[in-house]
């Protein structure tokens, strides 16, 4: 098949378009950056340069790349693109990929039609609220929108919205788990807790 991962320069696409073309796909991965279509190159995949919340730029590099599918890893939470993390304003550090995940799905599900693809995959998580006095909540049981404090349903709408859609279209969303190993982050996270910038919620016995 001819795939194309917007967002193949990162810590996922990384992984991912080298599995693709080890299974013998033909992979276009995309990049902001000039700068980064070496690293996409030497991963085995084509590499173009797309802004993933500008339509036309979204537009140009599918209908280039002409693939049979279409995968969303596209995040603005590395340094180069949200500064310092900080999880104690999600809203203001996640301003780009909430809006990656939202704007950014929906131009690609439009470059997708244009084009005559027919599978989308999207990038989603796994990590769901809980509710004090139910615990953790299912989906059959869903918190409401108004249980939410507003700085997590900036977070938690561009999400479901891009679960919907991408599903309504007839491809899938894939939840996942925090993730580990080389690259994982999750260093970086013990490092965010010391320096107080995840913050840690009343005698630290909360969950989510
Ligand atoms: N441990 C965990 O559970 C966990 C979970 C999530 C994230 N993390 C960590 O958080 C960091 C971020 O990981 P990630 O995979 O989400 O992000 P990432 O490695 O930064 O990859 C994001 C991808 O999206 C692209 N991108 C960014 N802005 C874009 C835009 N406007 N239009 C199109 N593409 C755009 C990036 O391209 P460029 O080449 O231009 O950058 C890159 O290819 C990593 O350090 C990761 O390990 C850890």
């Amino acid at each position: 098949m001819r795939v194309f991962v917007a967002g193949g320069s990162g810590a996922m696409g990384r992984r991912l378009v080298p599995q693709l073309v080890a299974r013998g796909h033909q992979v276009t991965a995309t990049t902001t950056s000039a700068a980064r279509l070496g690293l996409v190159k030497e991963l085995g995949a084509e590499g173009v340069v797309m802004d993933g919340l500008d339509a036309a730029s979204v537009g140009e590099a599918v209908a280039q790349a002409r693939p049979d599918a279409i995968v969303h890893q596209m995040t603005a939470l590395a340094f180069a693109h949200a500064g310092k993390p900080n999880f104690r304003h999600p809203e203001r550090f996640g301003a780009k990929t909430i809006r990656l995940r939202a704007e950014g799905m929906d131009h690609l599900l439009a470059a997708a039609k244009a084009t005559g693809v027919s599978y989308v995959v999207a990038q989603s998580l796994a990590t769901w609220p809980a509710n004090r006095e139910r615990g953790l909540v299912t989906e059959e049981e869903p918190l409401l929108a108004e249980e939410l404090p507003a700085s997590f349903r900036l977070m938690w709408d561009p999400l479901h919205h891009s679960e919907d859609v991408v599903v309504k279209a007839g491809g899938a969303a894939l939840r996942y788990g925090a993730f580990y190993g080389p690259g994982g982050g999750i260093e970086d996270q013990i490092e965010l807790v010391r320096k107080r910038r995840l913050p840690i919620i009343g005698g630290g016995s909360g969950y989510f």
